[in-house]
């Protein structure tokens, strides 16, 4: 029997045994939670037993993960489908070298984060000025990777934030960019072009907007633009001085890429100390994942019950459920992450997958996300594994009341999820209520909770620069695990492209020019009622 038959038959053995049935002998709590630096994950609140724990790890050994990782670390191409390697853990430990090709890649990258620190001290301290004096705002244009890093990272790391205010514009809905410019000043905003390759229809499209917004009072537009990108050519080409361009290669993946240039805009709000203290935080992350056995190693483990739940339990979807206000972007950051990383039909050799890809992520912070979605977590009859996060205190010393609450909601969630209410426990608090007969059967049924719902909670002492770099790249390794053990390219996103050049061809068909010979009917009659529809 292989591995993965194995955890079928496992799994399938354990199916209707309560997670609250594996708290009754040993010290649960303890052997299923694992701490390395700043966290602690408890995973105990699953219904992983010491035997499916075992399978699993066994399932990471089986698909070569030791071997891939160092693979990873050290520049090998395993991104085989675009032929590239994998670095962005580069980004963050500057002192060590690293060759792809037989070359040290790392001076290049020293130099590039030297300049984005001169450049950011510059502008936050006014020896970099606007046309009107000193930079007031910086606008920020990408999309995907090149806006979710960094937009979820300044609101995460709010409470050092010190530099200009920072907006991000990405939708190429015009209502975007129009709503975000109304009320700057072009003379002392800065304007960040951001896109790993400078040809991205959304990105491009709203940095002429904004130039052309800057040009209606400043006579030299391109001199408060910058660019972050690996295209020098094209970024010269749209007139952007070399200074003020800053590039990458192309082993940084566009959603792995906050932690270089694409983090400019969150370097210029909260300064390059407090950045480099987010770069700490990850690469003591990195670390921890390179070195750690499987089975005490906090990406490996967060992989193994994600994998566990989407592949072994046939839970389709997973919630990440921030109890931290200020993480309130993390869910779509993860969306991008997890789903355009692992959401692939086939092997890393093309071949169709014999089992599910990544699941569905999605998500929203608490305590919002109570009054919600969670009716249907606790009640629907659909299984949703939850992961929660919570730090230990806030930023808000004279709101510790408030956090205290917060907290407290954490962990009835998990507790109630695992635990649920029987039918006998909502008769009788129907039965206290006054309720008798046919209606006190009816009325507590509806209060039931099935329970044995399961959730892992992810605990750090404070949302700091450090923390905050370690919980992404926790999440970076954790996909990187799940890719492994499943057998894809997690670094190519091959899926995006249909959809993009269908777009391109309609654009003609919507503005009449094209009469969109080919195309279905459906998408033809709804274009024909877009025509018709415009005033
Ligand atoms: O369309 C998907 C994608 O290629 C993402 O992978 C990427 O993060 C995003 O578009 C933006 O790409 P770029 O940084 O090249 O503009």
């Amino acid at each position: 029997m292989t591995i993965w038959t194995e955890l079928l038959t496992h799994a399938e053995a354990v199916k209707t045994r309560r997670i609250a049935e594996l708290f009754e002998n040993g010290n649960r709590a303890a052997e299923f939670t694992c701490e390395s630096g700043p966290f602690v994950f408890d995973y105990s609140k699953t219904n992983i037993d010491a035997a499916a724990l075992d399978l699993l790890v066994r399932l990471a050994e089986d698909a070569d993960l030791v071997a891939k990782r160092e693979a990873m670390f050290t520049g090998a191409k395993i991104n085989e489908t675009e032929g590239r390697a994998v670095l962005h853990t580069a980004l963050r430990n500057l002192s060590h070298p690293v060759c792809v090709d037989g070359e040290d890649v790392m001076p290049k990258v020293r130099k590039t984060h030297a300049r984005m620190v001169g450049f950011a001290r510059d502008v936050r301290e006014g020896r970099f000025t606007g046309q009107g004096g000193a930079i007031t705002d910086v606008v920020n244009i990408g999309i995907g990777g090149s806006d979710l890093g960094p937009a979820m990272a300044v609101l995460a790391l709010g409470p050092y934030h010190n530099g200009p205010r920072c907006h991000f514009v990405s939708n190429v809905d015009g209502a975007h960019i129009h709503d975000t410019l109304r009320g700057l000043n072009p003379e002392t905003t800065l304007v960040i072009v951001a896109s790993k390759t400078f040809t991205t229809i959304e990105t491009m499209t709203n940095a002429e907007t904004a130039r052309r917004w800057m040009a209606q009072t400043v006579k030299d537009p391109a001199a408060q633009f910058a660019a972050l990108s690996t295209a020098s050519d094209k970024t010269a080409a749209f007139g952007i001085h070399p200074a003020r361009v800053f590039g990458f290669e192309d082993w940084v993946g566009g959603r792995y890429s906050m932690w270089g240039p694409i983090g400019l805009s969150l370097m210029l709000a909260i300064g390059p100390e407090q950045f480099d203290a987010m770069l700490r935080g990850a690469a003591a992350m990195d670390a921890h994942f390179r070195t750690a056995p499987l089975a005490q190693n906090l990406p490996v483990l967060l992989a193994l019950v994600g994998i566990w739940h989407n592949q072994f339990c046939g839970y389709a979807t997973r919630a990440v459920l921030p109890y931290d206000q200020r993480l309130s972007r993390l869910p779509a950051y993860l969306q991008q992450l997890e789903m355009e990383s692992n959401g692939k039909r086939v092997s890393m050799d093309g071949a169709d997958l014999p089992y599910h890809s990544g699941p569905v992520v999605w998500g929203e912070p608490g305590t919002n996300g109570q009054h919600a979605f969670y009716q249907l977590i606790h009640q629907g009859t659909r299984v949703i594994p939850c992961e929660f996060m919570l730090a230990a205190e806030g930023h808000e010393p004279d709101l510790a009341h408030q956090h205290l609450l917060l907290a407290a909601n954490c962990l009835a969630q998990s507790e109630a999820l695992m635990r649920g209410r029987s039918l006998a426990e909502a008769t009788e608090i129907m039965r206290k209520k006054g309720l008798t007969g046919a209606e006190l059967e009816r009325q507590a049924r509806h209060r039931v909770f099935p329970g044995s719902r399961p959730s892992t909670t992810l605990l750090y002492p404070k949302l700091t620069p450090e923390v905050f770099g370690g919980i992404v790249a926790l999440y970076e390794h954790r996909v990187f695990v799940e890719g492994v053990i499943l057998g894809i390219n997690s670094f190519d996103q091959w899926g995006v492209e249909l959809g993009k050049e269908l777009a391109l061809a309609l654009a003609p068909v919507l503005e009449g020019t094209s009469d969109g010979a080919g195309k279905d009917g459906s998408t033809l009659a709804l274009a024909a009622r877009v025509r018709a529809l415009r005033g």
